[in-house]
């Protein structure tokens, strides 16, 4: 199993609420205070350290931890988030570690983070005093911590540790996708833009790459009117962990204009005729789905040898 280990060393908090934050995007996944962390690593395949700048101070717990306990990195994905309010600071600690963790598959990344003086133990209000005296600042709050940052970085790092390491073929992804869509034809489209999120179960045609959604209307409109991106899927029922199989699809709504060729392309092969369809008290709409991402969860790649997740990006 694909489950993350966090682990994060924070005097203030950031570095603790990025961990944190980030925590529940990854999983399967668990964050830990440096100082509660597991000696043994073994159940998790991925790690993230998560630390804060202090100066030549940075780290000492993560050091210790990596020491004290041995931890071998070398069979793992593993991330470093570096988080102060210089990035240059961070990507010359970032290197220190990356030696230390000795790992080619290393992601790093740097959060700007925030600091406030009332926070500060007397030792630090001191530390810092003396660094804005010395580079010529006022003494006082530094830095601002943006929450979307954190999330970003969840995006990222599950993107990072969800690559698949055993990958068929594309054509074979490719197949075992369109196989899927042709056989099943009904999706949940997610669509919605700021606080409006729709999530609409609907009849589609997956025909030369694209779906297709004839619609008489709906809430989903007020979505794509505002945001053309949107998120659908098709699953199986769940049986068993064995027995995995569901579609995610990220794409691009179009509304396709009514009468145009493609337009009538879609009501033909659905038998209905632009005669009858014209002559109805109401638009019937058609909406194209443009996939740019398609991310299949499929037991049946586990069975050929691969990793059950696969991606497949379509060609433009
Ligand atoms: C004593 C001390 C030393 C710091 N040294 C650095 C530094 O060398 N470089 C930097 O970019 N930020 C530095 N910072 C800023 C912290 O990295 C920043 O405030 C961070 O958000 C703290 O994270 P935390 O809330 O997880 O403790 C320092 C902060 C303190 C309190």
């Amino acid at each position: 199993m694909n489950v993350t280990l966090i682990l994060y060393e924070s005097k203030y908090g950031t570095g603790k609420v990025i961990a944190n934050t980030v925590c529940p995007i990854l999983g399967p996944a668990k964050s830990f205070d440096i100082i509660d962390a597991p000696s043994d690593i073994k159940y998790y395949s991925n790690i993230v350290l998560v630390f804060s700048l202090y100066g030549q101070n940075s780290c000492e717990k993560i050091l210790k931890y990596i020491e004290e306990n041995k931890i071998d990195f070398s069979k793992k994905r593993v991330a470093l988030v570096c988080i102060g309010l210089n990035k240059q600071d961070g990507l010359n600690e970032i290197s220190k570690l990356k030696k230390i963790v000795n790992n080619e598959n290393i992601f790093c990344e740097f959060i700007k983070g925030e600091m406030f003086i009332n926070k500060l133990n007397t030792d630090d209000k001191e530390k810092i005093k003396s660094f804005c005296s010395k580079v010529g600042i006022p003494f006082g709050d530094l830095g601002e911590y943006d929450e979307k940052k954190a999330l970003e970085l969840g995006k990222d790092l599950r993107e990072y540790f969800n690559t698949p390491k055993f990958i068929p073929p594309v054509n074979i992804t490719k197949k075992e996708i369109e196989a899927f869509l042709i056989n099943k034809n009904t999706c949940t489209l997610a669509t919605g833009y700021g606080d409006f999120v729709r999530a609409t179960p609907l009849e589609y045609e997956y025909y030369d790459g694209n779906i297709y959604i004839i619609s008489e209307g709906g809430l989903k409109f007020i979505g794509l009117s505002k945001n053309n991106k949107i998120s659908l899927c098709v699953y199986e029922d769940y049986k068993s962990m064995n027995n995995l199989c569901g579609l995610q699809i990220s794409g691009e709504a179009k509304i396709i204009k009514p009468w145009c060729d493609e337009y009538i392309d879609v009501l033909s092969r659905k038998d209905l005729k632009v005669e009858n369809i014209s002559k109805l008290p109401f638009d019937m709409n058609v909406i194209k789905i443009v996939p740019s991402k398609y991310e299949f969860l499929y037991s049946k790649f586990k069975n050929l040898g691969f990793d059950s997740k696969q991606i497949y990006i379509p060609e433009k």
